[in-house]
Protein backbone atom coordinates (compact mmCIF):
# COMPACT_ATOMS: atom_id res chain seq x y z
CA UNK A 1 0.00 0.00 0.00
CA UNK A 2 1.87 3.11 -0.95
CA UNK A 3 2.40 5.78 2.04
CA UNK A 4 -1.09 7.94 3.11
CA UNK A 5 0.07 11.77 2.67
CA UNK A 6 -2.90 12.71 4.44
CA UNK A 7 -4.13 14.91 0.91
CA UNK A 8 -7.59 15.15 -0.65
CA UNK A 9 -10.01 14.84 2.31
CA UNK A 10 -13.35 13.90 1.41
CA UNK A 11 -16.48 13.74 3.42
CA UNK A 12 -18.56 10.80 2.61
CA UNK A 13 -21.64 10.43 4.60
CA UNK A 14 -23.25 9.98 8.17
CA UNK A 15 -24.40 6.55 9.21
CA UNK A 16 -25.67 5.25 12.11
CA UNK A 17 -26.44 0.97 10.73
CA UNK A 18 -24.54 -0.99 9.55
CA UNK A 19 -26.45 -1.43 6.74
CA UNK A 20 -25.88 2.13 5.63
CA UNK A 21 -22.40 1.98 6.38
CA UNK A 22 -20.70 2.99 2.74
CA UNK A 23 -18.48 0.19 1.01
CA UNK A 24 -15.35 2.70 -0.08
CA UNK A 25 -12.75 0.96 -2.88
CA UNK A 26 -9.61 2.14 -4.17
CA UNK A 27 -9.00 2.92 -7.95
CA UNK A 28 -7.85 -0.20 -8.51
CA UNK A 29 -10.98 -1.79 -7.13
CA UNK A 30 -9.54 -3.09 -4.12
CA UNK A 31 -11.33 -2.31 -0.44
CA UNK A 32 -10.15 0.56 1.36
CA UNK A 33 -9.06 0.08 4.72
CA UNK A 34 -9.99 2.00 7.28
CA UNK A 35 -9.19 3.63 10.44
CA UNK A 36 -11.46 4.70 13.31
CA UNK A 37 -11.29 7.69 15.82
CA UNK A 38 -12.81 6.46 18.91
CA UNK A 39 -13.18 7.94 22.62
CA UNK A 40 -14.96 10.21 26.05
CA UNK A 41 -17.42 12.77 24.22
CA UNK A 42 -15.05 15.82 24.18
CA UNK A 43 -12.05 14.29 23.53
CA UNK A 44 -10.69 16.24 20.75
CA UNK A 45 -11.92 13.14 18.40
CA UNK A 46 -13.24 15.35 15.52
CA UNK A 47 -10.85 18.26 15.89
CA UNK A 48 -7.72 16.04 15.66
CA UNK A 49 -9.64 14.65 12.28
CA UNK A 50 -9.57 18.46 11.07
CA UNK A 51 -6.08 18.92 12.44
CA UNK A 52 -4.53 15.67 10.72
CA UNK A 53 -6.53 16.24 7.41
CA UNK A 54 -5.50 20.22 7.24
CA UNK A 55 -9.22 20.93 6.83
CA UNK A 56 -10.44 22.90 9.69
CA UNK A 57 -14.77 21.78 8.65
CA UNK A 58 -14.53 18.40 7.90
CA UNK A 59 -15.72 16.87 10.82
CA UNK A 60 -17.83 18.94 13.18
CA UNK A 61 -16.75 19.93 16.84
CA UNK A 62 -17.84 21.35 19.63
CA UNK A 63 -17.17 22.70 22.81
CA UNK A 64 -20.44 21.27 24.08
CA UNK A 65 -20.06 17.05 24.61
CA UNK A 66 -21.97 14.73 22.40
CA UNK A 67 -21.89 16.77 19.53
CA UNK A 68 -21.36 13.86 17.03
CA UNK A 69 -23.83 11.31 17.88
CA UNK A 70 -23.28 8.83 14.60
CA UNK A 71 -20.40 7.54 12.41
CA UNK A 72 -18.91 9.98 10.36
CA UNK A 73 -17.25 8.36 7.15
CA UNK A 74 -14.38 10.46 5.19
CA UNK A 75 -11.49 9.22 2.80
CA UNK A 76 -7.98 10.44 2.39
CA UNK A 77 -5.52 10.03 -0.51
CA UNK A 78 -8.29 8.32 -1.89
CA UNK A 79 -6.88 5.49 -0.64
CA UNK A 80 -7.87 5.09 2.98
CA UNK A 81 -10.85 5.51 5.09
CA UNK A 82 -11.54 7.49 8.37
CA UNK A 83 -14.44 6.99 10.79
CA UNK A 84 -15.08 9.74 13.68
CA UNK A 85 -16.92 7.70 15.86
CA UNK A 86 -19.31 9.41 18.48
CA UNK A 87 -18.11 10.08 22.28
CA UNK A 88 -19.17 7.95 24.88
CA UNK A 89 -19.56 9.07 28.58
CA UNK A 90 -20.99 12.66 28.64
CA UNK A 91 -24.35 12.38 31.07
CA UNK A 92 -26.27 15.14 29.18
CA UNK A 93 -26.64 13.14 25.80
CA UNK A 94 -30.25 11.93 25.62
CA UNK A 95 -30.29 8.38 27.67
CA UNK A 96 -31.96 6.75 23.98
CA UNK A 97 -28.68 7.83 22.29
CA UNK A 98 -26.16 7.16 25.12
CA UNK A 99 -27.60 3.66 25.19
CA UNK A 100 -27.53 3.16 21.50
CA UNK A 101 -23.49 4.03 21.59
CA UNK A 102 -22.10 0.36 22.73
CA UNK A 103 -24.29 -1.53 20.52
CA UNK A 104 -23.34 0.69 17.77
CA UNK A 105 -19.64 1.08 18.39
CA UNK A 106 -19.61 -2.55 19.07
CA UNK A 107 -21.10 -3.61 15.84
CA UNK A 108 -18.86 -1.72 13.76
CA UNK A 109 -16.24 -3.14 15.20
CA UNK A 110 -17.37 -6.29 14.52
CA UNK A 111 -18.72 -5.56 10.39
CA UNK A 112 -16.46 -3.54 9.63
CA UNK A 113 -14.18 -6.23 8.14
CA UNK A 114 -11.62 -3.51 6.25
CA UNK A 115 -10.73 -1.47 10.27
CA UNK A 116 -7.49 -1.84 10.66
CA UNK A 117 -6.35 0.44 13.14
CA UNK A 118 -7.92 2.30 15.83
CA UNK A 119 -6.87 5.43 17.02
CA UNK A 120 -7.85 5.82 21.03
CA UNK A 121 -8.16 9.51 21.93
CA UNK A 122 -7.58 9.95 26.03
CA UNK A 123 -7.44 13.27 27.40
CA UNK A 124 -3.76 13.34 29.14
CA UNK A 125 -5.35 15.03 31.94
CA UNK A 126 -7.71 12.41 32.87
CA UNK A 127 -7.53 8.62 34.31
CA UNK A 128 -9.28 5.55 32.24
CA UNK A 129 -13.15 4.62 33.46
CA UNK A 130 -15.13 1.82 32.79
CA UNK A 131 -16.05 2.61 29.17
CA UNK A 132 -12.66 3.66 28.60
CA UNK A 133 -11.42 -0.13 29.82
CA UNK A 134 -14.72 -1.97 27.48
CA UNK A 135 -13.41 0.07 24.44
CA UNK A 136 -10.19 -0.58 24.83
CA UNK A 137 -11.69 -4.39 25.41
CA UNK A 138 -13.38 -4.50 22.24
CA UNK A 139 -10.13 -3.67 20.21
CA UNK A 140 -8.48 -6.31 21.96
CA UNK A 141 -11.02 -8.80 21.42
CA UNK A 142 -11.50 -7.57 17.52
CA UNK A 143 -7.76 -7.50 17.26
CA UNK A 144 -7.28 -4.53 15.69
CA UNK A 145 -4.01 -2.58 15.65
CA UNK A 146 -4.62 0.86 17.98
CA UNK A 147 -2.44 3.61 18.96
CA UNK A 148 -3.33 5.89 22.30
CA UNK A 149 -3.19 9.05 21.11
CA UNK A 150 -3.19 11.55 24.49
CA UNK A 151 -4.83 14.56 23.21
CA UNK A 152 -4.73 18.23 24.54
CA UNK A 153 -1.33 18.13 25.71
CA UNK A 154 -0.93 21.77 25.20
CA UNK A 155 -2.78 21.74 29.18
CA UNK A 156 0.26 20.42 30.83
CA UNK A 157 4.22 21.23 31.01
CA UNK A 158 6.32 19.51 28.90
CA UNK A 159 8.29 18.22 32.15
CA UNK A 160 4.86 16.12 33.31
CA UNK A 161 3.73 14.87 29.87
CA UNK A 162 5.90 11.29 30.21
CA UNK A 163 5.12 10.63 33.82
CA UNK A 164 1.07 11.12 33.18
CA UNK A 165 1.32 8.94 30.01
CA UNK A 166 3.37 6.18 31.98
CA UNK A 167 0.40 6.34 34.53
CA UNK A 168 -2.60 6.13 31.88
CA UNK A 169 -1.17 3.54 30.55
CA UNK A 170 -0.17 1.40 33.42
CA UNK A 171 -3.87 2.23 34.45
CA UNK A 172 -5.12 0.76 31.67
CA UNK A 173 -3.07 -2.43 32.70
CA UNK A 174 -1.91 -3.34 29.15
CA UNK A 175 1.90 -3.01 28.71
CA UNK A 176 2.33 -3.19 25.31
CA UNK A 177 -0.06 -0.21 24.44
CA UNK A 178 1.98 2.29 21.54
CA UNK A 179 1.37 6.19 22.41
CA UNK A 180 1.68 9.61 21.14
CA UNK A 181 0.84 13.10 22.36
CA UNK A 182 -1.41 15.33 20.37
CA UNK A 183 -2.26 18.78 20.83
CA UNK A 184 -4.42 21.02 18.05
CA UNK A 185 -4.35 23.84 19.39
CA UNK A 186 -0.24 24.08 19.84
CA UNK A 187 0.39 21.91 16.43
CA UNK A 188 1.84 19.32 18.27
CA UNK A 189 1.87 15.27 16.85
CA UNK A 190 0.25 15.45 13.76
CA UNK A 191 3.90 14.50 11.45
CA UNK A 192 4.33 11.74 14.02
CA UNK A 193 0.79 10.30 14.32
CA UNK A 194 1.07 10.33 10.08
CA UNK A 195 4.36 7.98 10.97
CA UNK A 196 2.63 5.81 13.36
CA UNK A 197 -0.31 5.44 11.13
CA UNK A 198 1.53 4.56 8.05
CA UNK A 199 3.60 1.86 10.12
CA UNK A 200 0.52 0.69 11.49
CA UNK A 201 -1.11 0.16 8.22
CA UNK A 202 2.10 -1.76 6.86
CA UNK A 203 2.43 -4.05 9.25
CA UNK A 204 -1.43 -4.95 8.68
CA UNK A 205 -0.41 -5.71 5.44
CA UNK A 206 2.59 -7.95 6.30
CA UNK A 207 -0.19 -10.56 8.55
P1 LIG B 1 -17.79 14.41 20.70
O1 LIG B 1 -18.15 14.64 19.28
O2 LIG B 1 -18.72 15.00 21.70
O3 LIG B 1 -17.50 12.99 21.01
O4 LIG B 1 -16.41 15.25 20.99
P2 LIG B 1 -15.02 15.18 20.20
O5 LIG B 1 -14.16 14.15 20.84
O6 LIG B 1 -15.23 15.07 18.74
O7 LIG B 1 -14.38 16.60 20.59
P3 LIG B 1 -14.25 17.91 19.68
O8 LIG B 1 -13.23 17.69 18.60
O9 LIG B 1 -15.59 18.40 19.28
O10 LIG B 1 -13.54 18.91 20.74
C1 LIG B 1 -14.10 19.19 22.00
C2 LIG B 1 -13.49 20.45 22.57
O11 LIG B 1 -12.10 20.28 22.84
C3 LIG B 1 -13.57 21.66 21.63
O12 LIG B 1 -13.88 22.80 22.40
C4 LIG B 1 -12.17 21.75 21.04
O13 LIG B 1 -11.83 23.06 20.66
C5 LIG B 1 -11.32 21.30 22.22
N1 LIG B 1 -10.02 20.73 21.80
C6 LIG B 1 -9.83 19.79 20.84
N2 LIG B 1 -8.52 19.49 20.71
C7 LIG B 1 -7.86 20.27 21.61
C8 LIG B 1 -6.45 20.44 21.94
O14 LIG B 1 -5.55 19.81 21.40
N3 LIG B 1 -6.18 21.31 22.96
C9 LIG B 1 -7.13 22.02 23.59
N4 LIG B 1 -6.76 22.84 24.57
N5 LIG B 1 -8.46 21.93 23.29
C10 LIG B 1 -8.81 21.05 22.30
MG1 LIG C 1 -16.91 14.75 17.64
Amino acid sequence: MKKIEFKNPIFVKTALKSEHYPKLFCEDGTPMHEIAVAGRSNVGKSSLINHLFRHGKMARTSSTPGKTQALNFFTIDDTLAFTDLPGYGFAKVPEKVRRSWGPMIQSYMEKREHLKVILFLFDIRRMPNDDDRKLLEWVIHNEKSMILVLTKVDKLGKGQRQAQASKIIKAFGADNIQSTFYSVTKNIGRQELIRMINEALISEEEV
